[in-house]
């Protein structure tokens, strides 16, 4: 392994410059103006991938173009020979609101080991450390042990809604041992940690209809139900004083956390006082019988994400407002299933509405959890790439982000997918001022580097 960390480490601050030409392309999906820099972008990186000796193609869908690179294949290849596929996206929230950008989010900027930029950790840096690990390979002239292909999206933030096609359409070179994302993140630089299961997750919106005007709160109020009222009322239903959801039928279908698990999560490092002080609540809250971490990570939740209703401008106005609404999500676990639980919320939601006004329920996307084995050769690989990369030994954790697309890559290739994140807590996620640590890329780059290896003489088929 020597000549390849000796290679990045010489070649650091060259890959450093290049991760910032990456994630210098405002590449935000959600924003039809910029399908222009998606391109580029992904023209870019197909670019950047034939230069470190990959054969990339780029592969134009409905929305962005796909990006396939893969590692040449030795003509002395045995049969057998490994093949893994490493996902990411090089797609990027929008980086609203910018007036709380400390700098410019497409104009990368290191202050100290940290670099900052919209895309900086999600995902465009923490990518960048596999596509540099297998550079190592390739311009040190030392022999890959398996093949690799990178299949790198642009519409990861917006759905995936090409990339399954894709898959299956291209499932026979597509055809994997297995997929390795680095998407999501870990405690510290000193707690490496495996993800092994991933919240999914189900939308709706609910609106609520009541006069077919603004009234006169004054005039007719008391008379009538207020739709914000009955809005409030129907959502302050949803959950009750031990935080669990009261969707009937929603906690039956889930795999119990294993008394294993459990004290894997409790081995975690975790200061409730510090955790509530970096979420700015005056106390934290959730459902009874789990800890902080089993409750982001492990149990399903119910969360508002947008509340609309009657006047928000300047100063007062005095009205019953026709309508309300709200967007909703629901994280779900290992177990629960996105249509079961959607069917249930609407019949739930529709129930408790009163018949004083129109409810209507409209699902939207969703997501199948994800859990794989924390203890199989796949994880064990993963965990000794991790142990050597950062020199620490590292956790098992569970995320309660979602990455639907793991689902396809199971139903479709039925591959298994190794999770293995390069982000810090601190790193702002779809927030302002996203940074990316310059330990985590470096460490990133090592631990891919070591992956390889790790996969083809440690997991049997
Ligand atoms: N990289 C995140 C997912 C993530 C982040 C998982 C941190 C675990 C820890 C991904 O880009 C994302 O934001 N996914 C969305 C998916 C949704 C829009 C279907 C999410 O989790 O909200
Ligand atoms: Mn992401």
């Amino acid at each position: 392994m020597q000549p390849l960390f000796d290679y990045l480490a010489a070649n650091e601050q060259r890959h450093i410059a290049q991760l910032c030409d990456y994630v210098r392309f405002p590449s935000v999906s959600a924003q039809a103006a910029h399908a222009g820099d998606l391109k580029r972008c992904a023209e870019w990186l197909a670019g950047h991938c034939r230069g470190i000796g990959l054969e990339a193609r780029l592969f134009p869908t409905k929305g962005n173009p796909i990006l396939v690179a893969r590692t040449p294949r030795p003509k002395a290849a045995r049969k057998g020979r490994r093949h893994y596929i490493v996902y990411g996206h090089y797609d990027v929230q929008p980086p609203e609101p910018l007036d709380l950008w400390r700098t410019k989010p497409f104009e990368p900027t290191i202050v100290g080991r940290r670099l900052y930029g919209r895309g900086a950790s999600d995902n465009k840096g923490q990518n960048f450390a596999h596509l540099k690990g297998v550079e190592a390979y390739l311009k040190t002239g030392t022999e890959l042990p398996c093949d690799i292909t990178f299949v790198i999206e642009g519409e990861e933030e917006v759905g995936s809604s090409s990339l399954a096609g894709f898959l299956k359409a291209r499932r026979k070179e597509l055809a994997c041992d297995a997929v390795v994302i680095s998407d999501t993140g870990i405690p510290s630089l000193r707690h490496p940690a495996l993800t092994y299961g991933l919240r999914g997750i189900a939308a709706l919106e609910v609106r609520v209809d009541g006069p077919s005007r603004d009234l006169h709160s004054g005039i007719y109020g008391g008379s009538l139900d207020n739709p914000a009222m009955v809005l409030s009322q129907i959502l302050a239903r949803m959950k009750d004083a031990r935080g669990r959801v009261t969707i009937p039928g929603f906690y039956d279908d889930i795999a119990p956390l294993t008394a294993y698990e459990r004290k894997q999560l409790a081995r975690l490092p975790f200061d409730a006082a510090a955790y509530r002080k970096f979420l700015g609540v005056p106390a934290l809250n959730g459902e009874k019988g789990f800890t902080p971490i089993e409750q982001r990570s492990a149990r399903p939740t119910f969360e508002i994400n947008g509340l609309t209703s009657g006047y928000q401008g300047q100063g007062s106005k005095t009205i019953v407002p026709a309508w309300a609404s709200a967007k909703i999500t629901l994280r779900l676990v290992p177990g629960q299933k996105p249509s079961k639980i959607l069917r249930a919320a609407a019949d739930w939601i529709r129930k408790v509405a009163p018949p004083t006004v129109k409810v209507t329920v409209d699902p939207g996307h969703s997501g199948d959890p994800y859990l794989v084995s924390p203890t199989g050769p796949l994880a064990q690989a993963g965990l000794r790439a991790l142990e050597q990369a950062f020199g620490h030994a590292p956790f098992l954790m569970r995320e309660g982000g979602s990455i639907p697309i793991v689902n396809d890559f199971k139903r479709i290739l039925n591959a298994d997918t190794l999770l293995l994140g390069l982000a810090l807590p601190d790193d702002n996620l779809h927030s302002p001022n996203e940074k990316f640590d310059l330990d985590c890329f470096t460490r990133g780059t090592r631990m891919s580097a070591l992956l390889w290896k790790e996969l083809a003489s440690g997991v049997t088929r």
